[in-house]
């Protein structure tokens, strides 16, 4: 199994960058399942006053239904791909939303932050050094905000994983191959089955420090093969104070 970390993830992912909105089309649900995560973040009211990141942005479907779930927050997206940062910028969007090439890593160092909500929608199955990406995150939050990340994980079930294997050798890898990007979805293939599974990825994120972790599941095909996991940087009556 190759999985793909880096600078080759990232030239992987500028080279697909051309065919990834298609792609990601062919999805049933793929829209709709982000903008459900991102309103499992139940930003207060409108956003109004309220700044959130968009880690791993892509070309900006993960940013859309952010802006959707909260139409006034300002929100930061930031990602490792030039290209698809050109694909995101080439849409329309309010002022109050902003794009920077960095990497997650690299987030807090630019000065970035501190957040009320976090989401990463994709994007910690890709991430080198996972438990560094996730303390990163918890130091980005104000005390009390929340984290909302979209991403397959497998329920853990052998039926799920058989099925996640069908699913990309029969329909995403050849579709991958046919655009030219053939090591990016089997990296994405790959990449799932050597992630945590739900059951292990919600204990790391509270060894992580994260409190009220918990892990809600993608309806349709996807159910048990991805999920919305959701947490909170300490309490929520610490985030009341501190604003
Ligand atoms: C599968 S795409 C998801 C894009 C978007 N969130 C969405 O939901 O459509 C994953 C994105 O994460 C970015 N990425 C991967 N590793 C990264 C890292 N360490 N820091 C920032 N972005 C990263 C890739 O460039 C890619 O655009």
């Amino acid at each position: 199994m190759t999985l793909l970390r880096d600078q080759d993830l990232a030239r992987a992912f500028d080279h697909a960058s051309h065919t990834y909105d298609r792609l990601t089309a062919l999805n049933p649900g793929y829209r709709t399942d982000l903008l459900r995560s991102a309103r499992r973040l139940r930003l207060p009211g409108d956003g109004a006053g309220l700044h959130v990141l968009d880690l791993g942005c892509g070309t900006g479907a993960s940013t859309r239904a952010l802006l959707r779930a909260a139409p006034r927050a300002r929100i930061t997206a930031v990602d490792v791909s030039p290209g698809m940062l050109r694909r995101a910028l080439a849409k329309p969007w309010p002022a109050h939303v902003r794009f920077l090439r960095l990497t997650a890593e690299e987030v807090a160092t630019a000065g970035e932050g501190p957040f009320d909500a976090v989401f990463g929608a994709y994007l910690f199955r890709n991430v080198t050094d996972l438990d560094r990406v996730l303390a990163v995150v918890r130091a980005l939050l104000r005390p009390g905000g929340r984290l909302a990340v979209h991403e397959y994980s497998l329920s853990g079930s052998a039926v799920h994983r058989a099925l996640w294997t069908a699913v990309c050798h029969g329909v995403i890898i050849p579709a991958g191959t046919l655009s030219g990007d053939r090591a990016l979805y089997r990296h994405l293939w790959a990449s799932v089955l050597a992630f945590d599974t739900a059951p292990a990825f919600t204990d790391r994120l509270t060894r992580t420090g994260f409190t009220e972790v918990c892990a809600a599941p993608v309806a349709g095909w996807q159910t048990g093969i991805a999920h919305t996991f959701l947490a909170r940087n300490g309490s929520a009556a610490a985030g009341e104070h501190a604003r």
